[in-house]
């Protein structure tokens, strides 16, 4: 299939990219390109030739996919060189996404046009590499030092009209038909006297060395503290200076230095991985029919902190929302969390003041339920109990219409349990948002037995208009995220009896990269939380199974955490975030000699080989059980919930990466200790002896 072709209008080439869905620079994209550039520029008639990818978006940056395998065909930047040589002139005539190898191919045109809703940036970092077909290089040129690092290290998107007013582009289109406006600025170009004007001989935003020198030595000092996990945002600095301090070519040879260090990372593993598991989660089976319904008007029962904040997120997406509260003080309490957050949102400039109270508007409340019959969907936030869930989704069937979705957002409960009183179960889904509700990006979707493909479409639609990450899971304790939660909890309180502080626990996650440790999340979440959820599982618990008190004995001081002041850690004015409650160790130390354990020594690589082991060991049984559908949901889970950091994949890459039949090995281990806690599940022991990974099942 051929990718790249060109037509001659009169004086003007025009070369013409398509590579579906959104023009990749695959080999085969590379290999024809590079053949219609020579090509073209021993044509004696031709003056100007014109870049374009007409259909949804120009490049969109080099095909991911080929990264780390071996692919026989010309690298980027030596088109982009070449590219930039030509005696002719070459216009990029650019429309969508532009970004990263496609701004790169762009950069090495002599000049740029776009059309008004363009948007371009380097978003490499974002994959774990660096721009290496000359971005780190040719951007500074364009736009400055300082504007060029921003891009390169936040990988954001710039418009249009900020790039035309930074000299990223020369001229914004009238509209987006690429071809026709690329051929029309090439012919100006022409008639006035315009000639090639190669990125790389362009000084005037470079020559203030001790100035650039400043902001690098800045941006390394930022980097530094923003990403001192990460690998390529200092290979991309370190591109950019070193670069400015030699010639050209030899500038572009340092950058593919750079650049391969990055690709042999196992940080670019792990975010490719991510980006692309980010891009399954839809590929789910009720999304094949279903049909998503019209949603317009939201009716959220509780508002408290997930009920706040979920009336937040259905609000900053343009729904008009009702909450139902028990009484006159519930529903104060609730608008003035919201009326404050948008408040500090108008402090802190992210919005105008005109747009708090748009979104201000949408908003209403009462304590009467009836006033939710004309609703489209209705999330229920109300205490974690099955009974009390109950009594609302009885009266929200008789309330509500019959087409009305009815979701609850359970952390834990039975959610085909809730379906059973109402007439129609279709209807009734899951809804799992994570606190801060209106910032936190995950939301599992839990399909019930009876929830129709119509009601996850909808699901789907409305987690997209909220710009959450949606990730299906079916019915279980926890469903995906909290199941894993509470198995690595068990596990780590394991950990602590035997001897580990909880600290240092903490320390060894935040090291692997954790946003937080363990610790410091139940003092966010509410220890209490857990603590009701362990009275409720406690008849269940089978006599054998082992079960620390640690965490019971800090719940009975009233220590819940953050909103108590003291949980594992202490906090308060003028104490520093975080300091560890001394007392903590106190507790430990007796409740080891009451069950009679002398405590051991714990390494940090035997903390994380627990931590690790548990997540696989209950994500595989969550995938043998089919909870979800692949591996990679999980790892989104992780990544977008839990703080587990998206440079190592997610927890079932990351096992992947440091070897499955490693992680086996520990949990059979583990198992010789606790039979029942690590009693190795059937999935891993069959990946292991057949020699497969869990991508294998991606
Ligand atoms: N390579 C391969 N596949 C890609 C791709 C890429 N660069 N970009 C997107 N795709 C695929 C997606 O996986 C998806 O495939 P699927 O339909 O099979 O799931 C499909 O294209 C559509 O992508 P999205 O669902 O993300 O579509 P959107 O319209 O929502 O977004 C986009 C389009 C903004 C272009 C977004 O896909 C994106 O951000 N892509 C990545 C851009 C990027 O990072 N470019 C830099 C690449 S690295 C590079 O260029 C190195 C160079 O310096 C040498
Ligand atoms: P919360 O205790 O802060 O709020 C619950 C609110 O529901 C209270 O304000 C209460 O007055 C109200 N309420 C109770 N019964 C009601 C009724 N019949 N009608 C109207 N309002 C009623 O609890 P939170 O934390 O907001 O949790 C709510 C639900 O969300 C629970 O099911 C919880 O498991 C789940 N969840 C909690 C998360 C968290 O981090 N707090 C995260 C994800 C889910």
């Amino acid at each position: 299939m051929t990718v790249v072709k060109h037509n001659i209008l009169n004086d003007i080439a025009v070369i013409e990219i398509s590579n579906p869905p959104v023009n990749a620079i695959s080999a085969a994209v590379r290999i024809e390109l590079l053949e219609t550039v020579n090509k073209l520029s021993v044509e004696k008639n031709i003056k100007a030739i014109v870049i374009t990818a007409p259909e949804r978006t120009f490049l969109a940056g080099a095909d991911i996919k080929e990264f780390g395998k071996d692919v026989d065909a010309p690298i980027l930047s030596e088109i982009c060189d070449k590219i930039e040589n030509l005696d002719k002139i070459v216009v990029a005539s650019l429309h969508g996404t532009p970004l990263g190898g496609g701004l790169e191919v762009a950069m090495s045109a002599h000049y740029r046009i776009a059309a008004p809703k363009t948007k371009v940036g380097l978003p490499e970092v974002l994959l774990g590499i660096l721009p290496g077909a000359g971005g780190t290089q040719r951007l500074p040129r364009l736009c400055g030092v300082s504007m060029a690092l921003d891009m390169m290290l936040t990988g954001k998107h710039v418009p249009a009209e900020e790039a035309f007013a930074n000299g990223i582009i020369d001229e914004i289109a009238p509209n987006d038909k690429t071809v026709e406006n690329g051929v029309s600025y090439a012919r100006k170009l022409i008639s006035e006297g315009f000639d090639v004007r190669p990125t790389s001989k362009i000084t005037s935003k470079v020559n203030n060395l001790e100035e650039i020198q400043e902001i690098i030595t800045n941006a390394k000092a930022n980097a530094l503290k923003k990403y001192k996990n990460l690998f390529s945002p200092h290979n991309i600095i370190k591109s950019v200076e070193e670069g400015l301090n030699l010639d050209f070519p030899t500038a572009i040879k340092n950058e593919r230095r750079l650049f391969k260090e990055c690709i042999e990372s196992p940080q670019r593993q792990g975010l490719i991985h991510s980006f692309f598991a980010e891009r399954a989660i839809t590929k789910i089976p009720e999304l094949k029919n279903g049909k998503p319904s019209e949603l317009k008007k939201i009716g959220i029962i509780g508002g408290g902190t997930m009920g706040t904040g979920i009336s937040m997120a259905a609000m900053n997406a343009g729904f008009d929302v009702i909450m139902i509260e028990q009484n006159q003080e519930a529903i104060k309490k609730a608008f003035d969390k919201i009326n404050s957050t948008y408040d500090r949102n108008v402090n802190l400039g992210r919005m105008t003041t005109d747009q708090k109270s748009q979104i201000i508007n949408l908003f209403k409340s009462d304590t009467d339920m009836n006033v939710l019959n004309d609703r489209d969907l209705i999330i229920e936030a109300v205490f974690e109990n099955m009974d009390v869930k109950k009594e609302v989704f009885i009266k929200l069937n008789k309330i509500c219409n019959q087409k009305c979705i009815l979701a609850s957002n359970t952390s834990y409960l039975d959610v085909n349990e809730i379906a059973t009183v109402v007439d129609n179960p279709d209807r009734v889904i899951g809804l799992h948002f994570f606190s801060p509700a209106n910032i936190m990006k995950l939301l599992e979707i839990v399909v019930a037995e009876n929830t129709s493909e119509n009601t996850v479409s909808t699901a789907f639609m409305l987690a997209k208009k909220m710009r959450k990450v949606p990730v299906r899971s079916g019915v279980c304790d926890g469903f995906i995220g909290n199941r894993i939660l509470s198995k690595y909890l068990v596990g780590t309180y394991h950990m602590v009896e035997d001897g580990a502080s909880p600290f240092h626990i903490d320390k060894v996650l935040r090291k692997f990269g954790c946003a937080m440790g363990v610790f410091q999340v139940i003092d966010l979440a509410g220890g209490d939380i857990g603590w009701a959820t362990r009275k409720r599982k406690a008849p269940f618990r089978h006599k054998d199974d082992r079960y620390v008190e640690i965490a019971d004995r800090v719940c009975e001081r009233g220590w819940f955490g953050q909103k108590t002041s003291k949980g594992y850690y202490l906090y308060g004015e003028g104490i520093e975030l975080f300091t560890p409650n001394p007392e903590i160790e106190i507790i430990c130390n007796e409740e080891r000699k009451r069950v009679g354990i002398t405590p051991k020594n714990f390494s940090d690589q035997e903390i994380l080989d627990r931590y690790i082991a548990a997540m696989v060991y209950e994500g595989a049984k969550i995938l043998q059980e089919k909870i979800a559908i692949r591996p990679s949901d999980i790892d989104v889970v992780y990544t977008n919930g839990y703080g587990f950091p998206k440079w190592r994949g997610g927890p079932m890459k990351y096992a992947d990466m440091i070897g499955l039949d490693k992680v086996l090995a520990n949990i059979e281990k583990f198992y010789q200790e606790d039979k029942r806690f690590w009693s190795p599940p059937q999935l891993l022991n069959d990946l292991v002896n057949n020699g497969k990974n869990f991508d294998s099942l991606n």
